[in-house]
């Protein structure tokens, strides 16, 4: 085989971010917005190739972390780890396409790291199971992004919504098949390493105070899982604003997310939170099919994007090892 390509889908926290870093469980969705990693294999030892419209060409043993332009760093950690574990002859030739923008907060650096992980695994014909594929995938996200919890690596390679605890780990795919949810987006962009940082700084001062909140979220998280698995939309809408409520004592919400889900919350929905680190990014909202025109309206009002999402989408997945076929599908994008 020369050549592999492999869709990673992007992701939505619905419950339970922040805590989740220390060990209190979270619930992700994967969201049907996909990005495509096309790696073939070359004889110059090197990573050359084209991510997020920049063309690149670097020299596999140069790829330290600190020598690498930003927009690079996911794949080209990706890279030097794999050739570090399984050494191979020659190079490889990567192109990347998103169905998204990175701006969304939909995990584009997990997604890119998935993809591109499990497309080397293949073309190299290393065997790999979707837990080892994880562990490889979680010390490329850490060693760039420092303290993070997985919950996005976990989304991205087992897809569907998962119960997700970092430490001791367990990831449990629920039986949720459809969301009747909005998710809007603020127009700012999320700094994830330094939203976590904050909360770390806090923690450090007010131990005590974060726990509560942490056991708190902990508590909605459990009680939003039945509500999920029971489709009990009213409960589980209720359960996002509180969520809401707890996020915002942490500090994290903003000015322009808490404008968006109080919009949601008038127009209707049953409930709605902020979606991921905070600062930024997406927000989301459950709403009925009676109410959706009226909380798209209010979204949009307030300055808010809505993005058509669907949810519960599979995992990493490898679309082809032929040419023609990334063609149609990822270059055409
Ligand atoms: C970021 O989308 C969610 C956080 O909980 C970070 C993480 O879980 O790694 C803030």
């Amino acid at each position: 085989m020369q050549k592999v390509v492999v869709s990673g889908p992007g992701k939505l926290m619905l419950f339970g971010e922040h805590a989740v870093v220390y060990g209190r469980p979270c619930i992700v969705t994967t969201v049907n917005h996909r990005l495509f990693v096309s790696v073939e294999k070359i004889s110059e030892a090197a990573m050359r190739g084209q991510a997020q419209n920049e063309r690149f060409s670097l020299p596999l043993n140069s790829l330290v972390i600190e020598n690498i332009p930003k927009k690079l760093k996911f794949l080209a950690v990706t890279v030097a780890l794999f050739a570090k574990r399984y050494p191979f002859a020659g190079g490889v030739k990567i192109y990347t396409r998103s169905q998204f923008s990175p701006l969304y907060g939909f995990g584009s650096s997990s997604a890119v790291t998935c993809a591109a992980a499990k497309a080397l695994f293949e073309l190299f014909e290393v065997p790999y199971e979707e837990n080892s594929l994880f562990e490889f995938c979680f010390e490329v996200v850490t060693r760039i992004e420092g303290l993070r919890s997985g919950f996005d690596i976990a989304a991205a390679i087992y897809g569907a919504t998962l119960f997700y605890v970092a430490n001791p780990r367990k990831i449990e795919i629920l039986p949720v098949t459809d969301l009747p949810m909005i998710v809007g987006y603020t127009g700012i962009k999320a700094d994830t390493p330094s939203l976590i940082a904050q909360v770390g700084r806090l923690k450090a001062q007010k131990s005590e105070f974060v726990e509560k909140v942490f056991s708190n979220i902990e508590t909605i998280t459990r009680s939003a899982r039945l509500a999920l698995e029971e489709m009990n939309w009213e409960k589980a809408g209720a359960l996002m604003n509180q969520n809401h409520e707890e996020l915002k004592t942490l500090e994290i919400s903003s000015e322009k997310l808490d404008t968006l889900v109080m919009a949601a919350q008038s127009a209707g929905a049953w409930g709605a939170k902020l979606s991921g680190a905070g600062g930024g990014d997406c927000m989301v909202a459950l709403v009925s099919r009676e109410k959706r025109q009226s909380v798209i309206e209010a979204i949009e009002k307030n300055g808010g994007q809505v993005i058509d999402t669907v949810i519960n989408v599979d995992g990493v997945m490898v679309e082809s090892n032929d040419t023609s076929h990334f063609a149609r599908t990822a270059l055409a994008m």
